[in-house]
């Protein structure tokens, strides 16, 4: 994938790193925002976000439009050298919409309907939405298309409504024509003679209501939908503003583990990938989930810079109890996205709000002003970011990938199998952490990813495969990759039926076994293993009655019905290997085992002290070592790196001392 021409642009015209946040000048008055363009200077402030919410201000009745206030806040903002990502407010329909068109309000999945009063609260498929949200954005773009501060369009905010209306079942079953095309194809594609679930008319088929026993195919191809659907209001909203400005990239914003969107779709659908995260200061590891969210937002345009769009300074509001940040940890966090890709580092939002929900959410500035430590901390933050220009556009390479797949996600949480407790990011996050911790490389791929440059492949759990995901594996191994894939791996196919010829049907001749049965195991149960080099552990949560065909047993159960039968494996095909886990190891046999494999690549772990995170950015102007801890005690690494820490500015020789939530950055 190459970086858009618009995307090449903007990095020019932004001359370095991005640092700025949402700005809701809606909220506040003429001599506010001359302050704030002020204030923005002062924090190195070079790009703000601005109208995400801002439709009732623009068009506060049905037609009836006002840019009066915004002409005048871009024209302060370009004055004062601030370009702007400017929003279409359609995350926001105003009340006269919703009052005017009620059938927009999204039903949830409790057969309720939202009412007016919060935002989001549109059915994607509401052609009445779409209507308006068309015309709203191409007044917008008509307007502001020649505004010297547009710098990028911001559209909608965080996709990712699910909506059980009326015109929602008008949308899908259009969906479903085009993708089945005929309606036995749909009968035999959700096995609907089960249960006597046959369609003789398409007017019969409508979203997925309550039941909870509804039919899996068709609650997957809904999950499907659902995504597309808010696709499609994205794709509408980017060709309008395109039509107007084809130089101007065009963006939304994505959420840490967001399971409405399937962001590998949406991902080569806008010029890049813009990310939204809040760890909670509470979790004191919040940042190893961060770093994948991090791997994965750069790794769905294929290794492009991407943008941390929104964080928070401090607290939340949003949870039971929002703990702040503590001082340090913002920068920390903000550098942490950097030393994963990241080329703009902005927050939710500039000025906090003196009303509405979210009031006590931190902000660049806060509500006690310039005096305030989070205040000192955005704008040396914003000050330091300037002299670190060189970084940008700068890439991660990785010889390790890990599998992060929406539809396995969606499919392991529609019911109906052996177990239901499958938490897919947890156990995704199972895969990762050992990895994170050895301060591996690692990018993240979906089952249909190009995987030529990874050596080894990690796969959590991909209950479901379908036949492209089971050639293009089976290609790579073939091609000499390395792959460890977890328990109740390769068992359906695309619509959720289980692959024939017994399972892992997918996997059978990759893995060399299969297996007759999944034995769910008892919460407490310690399922004893047996390793080829004598090793003695034991596991949880799952067993498989594994049959060797060609593949050879790594660890043996040695007690209990399995007693003898395998319960990980390994088969070699073509060149390369696959290593099949029958069971949930540990998560320290887990992580032993998966840097075993890296270590077999190449890739040997970096022994550091707890919680400190080491990433290296390469680009034309050199290589950077990440360095940050975010541990409470302070450290001392042993790097075997030599150069110049760009942040404090002083020669490092193979050892680093770093404070809790210090951070350097080491150019080689
Ligand atoms: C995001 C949202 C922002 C703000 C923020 C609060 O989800 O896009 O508008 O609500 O959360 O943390």
């Amino acid at each position: 994938m190459t970086v858009p021409a618009t995307m090449a642009a903007f990095a020019e015209r932004m001359g370095g790193l991005v640092f700025g946040g949402d700005y809701n000048p809606e909220q506040w008055t003429p001599d506010v925002w001359r302050e704030d363009v002020a204030l923005m200077q002062q924090a190195g402030v070079n790009l703000v976000s601005v109208g995400v919410f801002a439709w009732a201000s623009l068009e506060p009745r049905e037609g009836q439009f006002e840019f009066g206030w915004l002409d005048e806040v871009l024209d302060l903002l370009h004055a004062g050298g601030i370009s702007v990502n400017l929003a279409t407010p359609t995350a926001a329909p105003p009340a006269w919409f919703s009052e005017a068109y009620p059938e927009s309000l999204p039903i949830v999945d409790n057969g309720v309907r939202f009412s007016f009063g919060a935002r989001a609260h549109y059915d994607p498929s509401s052609p009445d939405y779409r209507a308006h949200a068309a015309r709203i954005t191409t007044k917008i773009a008509e307007r502001y298309q020649d505004h010297p501060a547009l710098a990028m369009w911001h559209i909608g905010n965080e996709y990712g409504t699910t909506a059980y209306n009326e015109a929602a079942s008008v949308r899908f079953r259009e969906w479903l024509q085009q993708r089945y095309g005929s309606l036995d194809a749909l009968n035999e594609a959700w096995t609907t003679r089960f249960w006597g679930q046959y369609y003789s008319e398409w007017s019969q088929v409508g979203v997925p209501g309550a039941p909870a026993w509804s039919n899996p195919a068709r609650k997957l191809d809904f999950k499907r939908f659902t995504s597309d659907a808010l696709l499609e209001c994205f794709q509408a909203e980017r060709d309008i503003v395109r039509s107007f400005t084809p130089n101007v990239p065009v963006l939304t914003n994505f959420m840490r583990f967001y399971g409405n969107a399937d962001y590998w779709r949406w991902a080569g659908e806008e010029d890049a990938v813009a990310l939204d995260i809040y760890p909670n200061p509470a979790e004191p590891d919040s940042h190893v989930a961060a770093a994948f969210n991090f791997d994965l937002m750069r790794s769905l345009r294929g290794g492009q810079p991407w943008l941390l769009m929104e964080q928070s300074t401090s607290a939340v509001c949003q949870w039971h109890r929002n703990h702040v940040k503590q001082p340090g940890r913002m920068r920390a966090g903000s550098y942490q996205a950097m030393a994963r890709g990241a080329d703009a580092i902005m927050f939710f939002q500039w000025r906090a709000s003196v009303g509405g929900s979210e009031r006590f959410h931190s902000a660049m500035l806060p509500h006690s002003g310039t005096e305030a430590r989070t205040w000192l901390e955005v704008k040396a933050l914003g000050q330091e970011l300037a002299g670190l220009a060189e970084i940008a556009g700068s890439r991660i390479e990785a010889k390790i990938a890990i599998c992060f797949d929406w539809e396995v996600w969606w499919s392991l949480g529609l019911g109906g199998l052996p177990r239901n407790d499958f938490v897919y990011p947890d156990l995704v996050m199972r895969h990762y952490r050992p990895l994170w911790e050895a301060n591996l490389a690692v990018d993240v791929v979906n089952a249909h990813s190009d995987l030529s440059d990874y050596r080894l492949l990690v796969i959590p759990n991909a209950y479901l495969m379908d036949a492209d995901a089971r050639d293009r594996l089976t290609a790579y191994v073939e091609g000499g990759g390395t792959v460890v894939i977890s328990y109740f791996s390769g068992v359906v196919d695309g619509t959720n039926r289980v692959w024939a010829n017994g399972y892992p049907g997918a996997l059978r001749s990759l893995i060399g076994a299969h297996i007759h049965e999944y034995w769910p195991a008892g919460d407490g149960d310690q399922l004893q293993l047996h390793w080829a080099d004598g090793a003695q552990t034991s596991a949880t949560d799952w067993q498989e009655d594994i049959h060797l065909e060609a593949g050879r047993a790594l660890a043996t159960y040695s007690e209990g019905p399995l007693a003898g039968q395998p319960a990980v494996l390994e088969n070699s095909v073509g060149s390369g290997r696959i290593v099949y886990l029958g069971t949930k190891l540990s998560d320290v046999d887990l992580g032993a085992l998966l840097i075993t494999e890296a270590s077999r690549i190449g890739e040997q772990p970096l022994d550091l002290p707890a919680g400190v995170e080491v990433t290296r950015r390469n680009g034309e102007a050199g290589s950077w070592l990440f360095v940050v801890n975010h541990g409470d005690a302070a450290v001392e690494v042993e790097l075997g790196e030599s150069g110049v820490d760009l942040l404090s500015g002083t020669p490092v020789d193979g050892t680093l001392k770093l404070e809790s939530t210090g951070v350097a950055i080491i150019r080689s």
